[in-house]
């Protein structure tokens, strides 16, 4: 069976949607629980204008402490523009989730950006740090709260100048989330067959029950990166009603019994997400297990 690499977002995407700012030894010690559960890949936080993302305003404090105490794990960050790029680097961080939404009207809500800017943006990054590795998110991936529907019509062609200027991870983003299992499978068939060379990620929010069976939608389709939040903690301040994403440890126990082959301890999982609801009271959390009682 294969390895499923998973890739927590939950100190970005689920701290993020807190209002009320968590404070940083807080958010550290979900991290520290995240490496002790052996969790190696990790959004930590996103170099935005904490005029827009208040929560995320230590993204610099949080990104050195977290690179300096763990030197060998993967931690990435979510950035918007240059100088968002350039803090991340100065921070230590080698490789970024560069946000732009298929949807021009998310894009606007999101970062204030037309799809031009935006992709002048990436260029602007590119050439100021060219050892920066750039991940694409592609936000709205399967559809928009303001434009409706995405297909795999909408995704392949709009990722070509991304593609053309040298990027080779795209994580497909359900914002929302809208997507159905169909509509996952048929959007990672047309982009792997417009671009072989590309690595995919997929990203999951699971307001309507679907980030389950869409996440497993593209595990079965081979895409073996996959995102979701300690807990379901998430949404998107910028797409209305958006709930969390799919838990990670939700996700990593389903997994774990079909046989895929996982980096993480599942009841170390389930047991932080426990500690965390408790250590962020305000949360929503949109996860199963963690609120079972013995169920790790
Ligand atoms: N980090 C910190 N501050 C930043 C920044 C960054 N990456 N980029 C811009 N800023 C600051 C500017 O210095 C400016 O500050 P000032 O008002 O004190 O001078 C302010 O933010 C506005 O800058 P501007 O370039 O005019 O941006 P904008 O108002 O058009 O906003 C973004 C654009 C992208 C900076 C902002 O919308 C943003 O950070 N969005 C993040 C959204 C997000 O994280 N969404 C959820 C994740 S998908
Ligand atoms: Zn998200």
């Amino acid at each position: 069976m294969n390895k499923v690499e998973l890739y927590e977002v939950g100190p970005r995407d689920g701290f993020q949607n807190v209002d009320e700012y968590i404070p940083l030894e807080t958010k550290l010690g979900v991290i520290d629980g995240l490496m002790d559960a052996g969790m190696r890949h990790v959004q930590i936080t996103s170099f935005v204008s904490p005029k827009a993302i208040p929560q995320m305003k230590d993204a610099r404090e949080l990104a050195e402490k977290c690179v300096g105490k763990y030197p060998d794990a993967d931690f990435f960050a979510l950035v918007p523009n240059r100088r968002g790029a350039e803090a991340a680097w100065e921070s230590g961080i080698t490789w970024v989730s560069y946000v732009v939404s298929l949807s021009e009207s998310h894009n606007k809500a999101n970062i204030r950006r037309t799809h031009e800017e935006s992709y002048a943006g990436l260029q602007e990054i590119q050439s100021a740090l060219p050892d920066l590795d750039v991940c694409l998110d592609l936000a709205t991936a399967c559809g928009c709260p303001f434009e409706g529907m995405k297909w795999a019509e909408d995704v392949v062609p709009f990722l070509k100048s991304y593609i053309d200027s040298g990027i080779r991870t795209v994580n497909l983003c359900d914002t929302i989330p809208i997507a159905n299992p169909a509509q996952v499978r048929r959007t990672i068939d047309a982009v792997r067959d417009a671009y072989p060379e590309v690595d995919l990620q997929i990203h999951i929010h699971d307001t309507r029950n679907m980030g389950m069976v869409n996440t497993l939608a593209a595990i079965e389709r081979g895409v073996l990166k996959v995102q979701s939040t300690l807990g379901g903690l998430g949404g998107c301040p910028f797409a209305p009603g958006a709930s969390g994403n799919l838990a990670t440890e939700d996700l990593a126990f389903m997994l774990n019994e079909m046989g895929y082959e996982l980096d993480v301890d599942v009841r170390k999982m389930i047991e932080l997400a426990r500690y965390q609801a408790t250590a962020i009271p305000t949360g929503q959390f949109s996860g199963h297990l963690y609120n079972i009682k013995d169920s790790a």
